[in-house]
């Protein structure tokens, strides 16, 4: 049985199964290079985050009704229900919808009617993230805060995605404050492909809660002990940064230096539909490939449940879920033990 979890660095756009892409290209008459599902699913082999997002934003394209939003949202929170998550704090990318014609409304309201049945049939809490995107810059995220304001009520904060070199954090400053304004919470990508400088720039100039990969903070001992000093959460994507080439291979990741640290680290999938796995894969990846035992993946499901933004009472809840299910595997442990001795 999965561990109860919390996720919390997911693109739902990154969630879109070549099955889905096709079923939706069909519907909407629109032309993708092959109709055929093992062609692409080929395809989803990369060099770094940008060969990456080439091909995400051209599959997004075909996104473009209500009923499409709500079907990618409730896929990707029925795989979430099956792999233990509790919570999901969700990305999506408006700006790139509204490049490609579709209007905010259509956007929110199939995300939205999908994390509300969500909560109703498998109690699962979820709330949006707005992202911006970095490469079309500070006045285009502005623009595009102003015009989601309106539907303040179906998101919770703003995060920052995209390419990242050559965007650093400072760019978004006043959307920032512009969101601090409106009690929005407030997570930043920073450190995935860029250095510990944009960790730095998206907590003093961002004001950024949660740091998203983070990795390359490592590099920095004294962001290190600023990291740790404050318990800012880094919400780490193993697989993620082995198919993007962040690190060369999963039995090289720094997440067992950053836990050595005292980070407060937790592991999700980010694009699971193009990375090989959802968060529970990345839960086993790592559990294989860097030899943690069920201590550290207990203690790794506990980090995602305090960086999360649910309540205090949410949090204890689901805390205490994960440690029966900690001392129910104990339990199953010592008699398989017991009857092989
Ligand atoms: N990094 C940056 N931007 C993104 C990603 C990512 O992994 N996924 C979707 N947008
Ligand atoms: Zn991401």
């Amino acid at each position: 049985m999965p561990l109860p979890k919390a996720e919390l660095h997911l693109h739902i756009e990154g969630t879109l199964e070549p099955e889905l892409l096709v079923t939706i290209a069909r519907r909407n008459e629109l032309s993708l290079p092959t109709m055929d599902v093992a062609e692409l699913r080929a395809e989803y082999l990369f060099d770094d985050l940008q060969t990456f997002l080439d091909l995400y934003y051209r599959n997004v394209a075909v996104l473009r009704t209500e009923q499409d939003f709500y079907e990618l949202a409730a896929a990707y929170l029925r795989r979430a229900h099956a792999d233990g998550v509790r919570r999901a704090e969700i990305f999506f990318d408006p700006q790139q919808h509204l490049r490609n014609g579709v209007p905010l409304a259509v956007v929110m309201s199939g995300l939205s009617a999908a994390l509300a049945d969500a909560r109703a049939a498998q109690g699962i809490s979820a709330d949006l993230i707005l992202c911006f995107l970095r490469d079309l810059g500070g006045d285009a995220a502005k623009e595009m805060l102003h015009a989601a304001l309106p539907f303040r009520d179906q998101f919770i904060g703003v995060g920052l995605d995209s390419a990242e070199m050559g965007y650093p954090p400072s760019l978004f400053r006043e959307v920032y404050a512009m969101a601090a304004a409106e009690d929005l919470r407030r997570v930043a990508h920073a450190g995935e492909e860029g250095g510990p400088d944009y960790v730095w720039e998206a907590l003093d100039i961002l004001g950024a809660e949660r740091i998203d990969h983070g990795i390359r903070a490592l590099e920095d001992a004294s962001l290190v002990q600023r990291l740790r000093e404050e318990r800012i959460p880094l919400t780490v994507c193993p697989l993620s940064n082995v198919a993007l080439r962040a690190v060369p291979t999963l039995a090289d990741h720094m997440l067992p230096a950053m836990l050595d640290e005292g980070l407060l680290v937790t592991v999700n999938s980010d694009d699971p539909a193009y990375f090989g796995g959802y968060v529970e894969q990345n839960f086993e990846a790592v559990g294989a490939q860097l030899g943690f035992g069920g201590d550290v993946l207990a203690q790794l499901a506990e980090n995602s449940f305090e960086a999360c933004f649910a309540t205090p009472e949410q949090r204890a809840g689901w805390n205490a879920e994960l440690r029966e299910a900690v001392s129910r595997q104990t339990a199953q442990a010592t008699e398989t033990l017991g009857r092989n001795t």
